[in-house]
């Protein structure tokens, strides 16, 4: 039955006759509806996401979870060399995700304080099942949450502050302005600023904006020339405007103001 009604609408897809695209129309969002409302009661992520999407959609950046162990290691190593095997420092993993960042953290910084924070409780959920220490903290991702455990010595912002990088790519979208504009990326650069020591690190890799286009950009110094050149998808500037052959951006920078 199903597959005979998608063979009727196949055929007719590229019909001139008004009637038949509207019927067309109405029965591809019907049938979408049905198979959304179908998966958010089979598919636990992808209810979360649109949990996220309807309910903190101020606050949420990348909604996808995609993460996985030592995703970043030129970073982590730089950010370690910096440190040089200092112990008593704090850091924050913000967008965890399910915690393979933070297990990765320690592997490079061990018996230091490691605070793990995330905006998709599921998620959140699934670190707190990890074989962490009594140094590592998960926690559901609230400003207010996170300043109880800072200030940090180290923030790790990675592939959080951006949205839909690859449909953006995909669709040749020049302008971000309504999927993610450049206010929201700098008041959470902003947020992330206030929560770090004066020569402590912020990394914010991954991302479709430069911190260096923020308020807060002349209290930081780009760290060596570590960047995000294999991001493969597009970057815009302050006006939320594609850029065009973009410089690859820095991400790790030190916080030599306050
Ligand atoms: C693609 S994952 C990145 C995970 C990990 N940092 C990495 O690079 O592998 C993006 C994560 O950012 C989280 N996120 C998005 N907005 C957030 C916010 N406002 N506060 C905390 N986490 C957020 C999402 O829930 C998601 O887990």
């Amino acid at each position: 039955m199903i597959g005979a009604v998608k063979q009727v609408v196949k055929e007719y897809r590229s019909s001139n006759n008004p009637i038949i695209k509207f019927s067309i129309a109405s029965l591809s969002l019907c049938w979408n509806s049905v198979k959304n409302i179908k998966r958010f009661f089979v598919d636990n992520e992808f209810r979360s996401i649109l949990l996220l999407q309807i309910f903190q959609s101020k606050n949420v950046h990348q909604t996808t979870p995609l993460t996985y162990m030592d995703r970043y290691p030129i970073i982590f190593s730089a950010c370690k060399d910096y440190f040089g095997g200092k112990k008593d420092i704090k850091i924050l993993s913000f967008g965890c995700s399910t915690g393979e960042e933070v297990l990765t953290l320690r592997s490079y910084f061990p018996d230091t304080y490691i605070v793990g924070a995330d905006i998709n409780k599921r998620s959140i959920a699934k670190c707190r099942k990890l074989p962490a220490d009594n140094k590592i903290t998960f926690i559901h991702s609230s400003y207010s949450d996170i300043q109880k455990h800072g200030p940090f010595d180290a923030v790790f912002c990675m592939a959080v502050l951006q949205r839909k990088p690859h449909y953006i790519a995909a669709k040749g979208i020049s302008s971000i302005k309504k999927i993610y504009p450049f206010e929201k990326f700098e008041k959470q650069v902003i947020e992330l600023d206030g929560l770090l020591k004066e020569q402590g690190i912020l990394t914010v890799h991954f991302t479709q904006y430069s911190l260096m286009d923020t308020s807060v950009a002349y209290k930081y110094e780009a760290m060596g020339n570590y960047n995000q050149g294999d991001y493969r998808s597009p970057v815009f500037d302050k006006n939320s405007q594609l850029v065009n052959n973009p410089l690859p951006q820095k991400s790790i920078f030190i916080k030599s103001k306050r």
